[in-house]
């Protein structure tokens, strides 16, 4: 305990030049159960590592002599204005990384003027992280208990959430291998607050994710379920956890607002693409589709340009997930504000050497797959 607390104290937020500073720093910080939770990838960690190195094959043909003195952020995605095109992804269990979890990691997305994604496998109710004030999303899973998915949806509307992520690339969960060998549970201090029922379980126990809470997931879940889903709430949702572009056009007819292009960070299936390499298909697929319509993506954005490439290939934004809870597990409020100031310091400078004033201006030809 003693040793972690001067770990968090040990670096200054300011001398965390970049986000992978933060991902050095961060063993420092946590305990091994929660660090290999949180870094691992399913198998061999093929996807985890693709998803890294496909943004680098994105060669940035930049502009030159464009005015790009000013430049503008700022996005609306579902009603919402984000300062700039990247929000926080729904990450489980966030005070195994700081004691203010969720609500550190709310109220530095507040003050950034980006979305938080709320996971289910929160350690803090919905209805606190909501009151931080910012702008939430609720992450669901559907499980076999359809009367709890209800409320747990009725809740998170009474709470604020302002559009719902539905994770469907986890009809099992993968097995993350290093969790197994961990014996993974959730630690004993700690709990999924949104969604432990008296006498029910409460992942305490396990070897693995798989394990400790198989019964959040419902293996059976197929699109007419949508309709279901669709019918409890007037919020948007966006289906999180698709590679495939006739996924992406069957959410979009489905009643969906948008999809979320991601292989849940490589957690689910080893062997699944990269997201920037199917991220532009999943977009031409779903031109046409809907006006209001988005293409977000997440996996592997470790730096401002990763988001300037996501866009280019057609996204309207980003998630960043990892990054977020080394910048928590090192500085808590302060680093996840930090992750954030300097991923929009980057996307800012990375538009401008690209000759990008906003984010119109960020056009496919900007970017060719080096061979
Ligand atoms: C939960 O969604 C996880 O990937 O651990």
């Amino acid at each position: 305990m003693h040793a972690r607390r001067l770990a968090r104290v040990k670096h200054d937020p300011q001398d965390m030049v970049a986000v992978g500073d933060y991902e050095r720093a961060a063993p420092e910080s946590l305990e091994r159960l929660a660090h290999d939770y949180y870094r691992s990838g399913s198998g061999d960690e093929g996807t985890l590592a693709a998803n890294r190195a496909a943004w680098a094959r994105w060669l940035v043909h930049y502009r030159v002599l464009i005015d790009v003195a000013k430049r503008d952020l700022s996005t609306t995605i579902l009603g919402s204005r984000w300062s700039m095109p990247t929000m926080v992804a729904p990450a489980a269990l966030q005070r195994m990384a700081h004691p203010d979890g969720e609500l550190a990691t709310a109220r530095a997305a507040k003050a950034a003027g980006v979305p938080m994604g709320i996971s289910s496998l929160s350690t803090t109710s919905v209805e606190e992280i909501c009151a931080v004030g910012g702008d939430c999303w609720l992450q669901l899973y559907v499980g076999q208990d359809r009367g709890f998915v209800r409320e747990f949806v009725a809740r998170s509307v009474r709470a604020g959430c302002r559009a719902i992520a539905l994770t469907v690339d986890a009809p099992v969960w993968g097995t993350r291998e290093r969790d197994v060998r961990n014996h993974f549970h959730v630690p004993a201090h700690l709990s999924v607050v949104n969604l432990v029922r008296p006498g029910g379980p409460t992942g305490h126990s396990g070897r693995g994710l798989g394990e400790a809470l198989s019964w959040l997931i419902d293996p059976a879940l197929c699109w007419k379920d949508l309709e279901w889903l669709r019918e409890q709430t007037e919020l948007p949702i966006v289906l999180k956890g698709i590679v495939r572009p006739d996924d992406c056009v069957r959410a979009m007819r489905s009643g969906m607002q948008g999809v979320i292009v991601s292989n849940h960070g490589g957690r689910q299936l080893d062997g699944a693409p990269a997201t920037a390499d199917v991220l532009e298909r999943c977009v031409q697929a779903t031109k046409g589709e809907r006006a209001d319509g988005v293409v977000l993506v997440d996996g592997g954005i470790r730096r401002g340009v990763d988001v300037l490439r996501a866009l280019a290939l057609g996204a309207d934004g980003t998630l960043i997930g990892r990054p977020m809870l080394w910048g928590l597990a090192v500085h808590g409020e302060a680093g996840v504000r930090r992750v954030l100031e300097i991923m929009h310091a980057e996307t800012s400078q990375a538009m401008a050497l690209a000759g990008c004033p906003d984010l119109r201006s960020i056009t496919r030809d900007l970017v060719e797959r080096a061979s």
